[in-house]
């Protein structure tokens, strides 16, 4: 990876990878060899960030989503640290994020599986401070009858959408209050609000979402952390582009963008705003 370097050495998947950002360098190939955008050139390390900036920390940042919430982050001057699962899908984020980042910024990685509660635990501690924000958009999806539905396929569902979150945003709550004035945005869908059906596992993660972002968002609101629930609908990335409406006119759903540009206001609102939640769907009518 041109100009990453692996921070503690201890081995592939093991340990965060470090990118300082400050002038174009050259173009470079993700581990898997396929080109990647111009990758930032090294800066001497100390460099302060943007006054007032911090960290923020994007889990699933692998994602088009997360990985637009990631770049516009960057952009803002955030020292984006990023969790995901797969490394080189991990690297090729990395990178593109670093690409768009501002001048002085710095983006890091860190590859985590969110199952793990040791791993999240040991992965926390290396994570930048102060940490300003956490957005967490990991998420497996499932569409199948619960009659038919695969068992493990429902595990993965819960196991990674669900109960992670909460445990995620319990382990960096401490982190948040010592960042604090700072915002954790659970990164919902409609299901976390509406009982679709067909989608049992799904919906029931994503309720628990709501839930937690509730009970977290109330009880955190005098403490200068605030927890926000931003519900996409149909969004052109992911299993969605999978969908008959997906695979007919990606362009008439909700954009990665547009997730990124709502998390975007709800992080950048008055610190005396506390936006609770926030529901968007794409003006196309999806079912038409
Ligand atoms: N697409 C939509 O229409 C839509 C609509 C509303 C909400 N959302 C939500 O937006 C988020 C991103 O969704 P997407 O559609 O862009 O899905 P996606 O491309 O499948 O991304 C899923 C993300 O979750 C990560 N992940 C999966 N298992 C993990 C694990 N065990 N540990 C750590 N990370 C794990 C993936 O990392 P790896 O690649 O490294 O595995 C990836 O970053 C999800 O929370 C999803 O529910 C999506």
């Amino acid at each position: 990876m041109g100009h990453a370097r692996q921070l503690g050495g201890r081995g592939r998947g093991v340990g965060s990878t470090l990118l300082r950002v400050s002038t174009p360098g050259p173009a470079g190939a993700a581990p898997d060899g396929s080109p990647v955008p111009a990758v930032p050139a090294a800066q001497p390390a100390g460099r302060a960030l943007r006054a007032g900036s911090g960290a923020a920390l994007v889990v699933g940042a692998s994602s088009a989503i997360g990985a637009a919430i990631a770049q516009g982050l960057a952009a803002r001057g955030h020292h984006v640290h990023l969790w995901g699962r797969d490394p080189d899908r991990l690297a090729r984020a990395a990178h593109e994020v670093a690409a768009g980042a501002a001048a002085g910024a710095a983006v890091s990685s860190d590859v985590v599986d969110v199952r793990d509660r040791r791993a999240v635990a040991e992965a926390a501690q290396r994570c930048p401070e102060p940490l300003r924000v956490l957005v967490y958009a990991a998420g497996v999806f499932d569409w199948a009858d619960a009659v038919d539905a695969d068992a493990d396929r429902w595990e993965e569902v819960l196991d990674v959408t669900g109960v992670p979150a909460a445990q995620t945003t319990r382990t960096l709550l401490p982190h948040l209050l010592r960042g604090a004035p700072s915002t954790a945005v659970l990164i919902g869908s409609g299901a976390a609000v509406t009982a679709y059906p067909h989608n049992a596992a799904y919906v029931a993660a994503k309720h628990l979402l709501a839930g937690l972002a509730g009970s977290l968002g109330a009880e955190l609101r005098g403490r200068g952390v605030r927890v926000s629930l931003v519900n996409p609908g149909m969004v052109a990335a992911g299993a969605s582009l999978d969908s008959p409406v997906g695979r007919r006119s990606p362009g008439s759903l909700l954009q990665a963008q547009d997730v990124a540009d709502v998390v975007l206001q709800v992080v950048s609102a008055p610190a005396r705003v506390w936006v609770s939640r926030v529901d968007l769907q794409p003006t196309a009518d999806p079912s038409a």
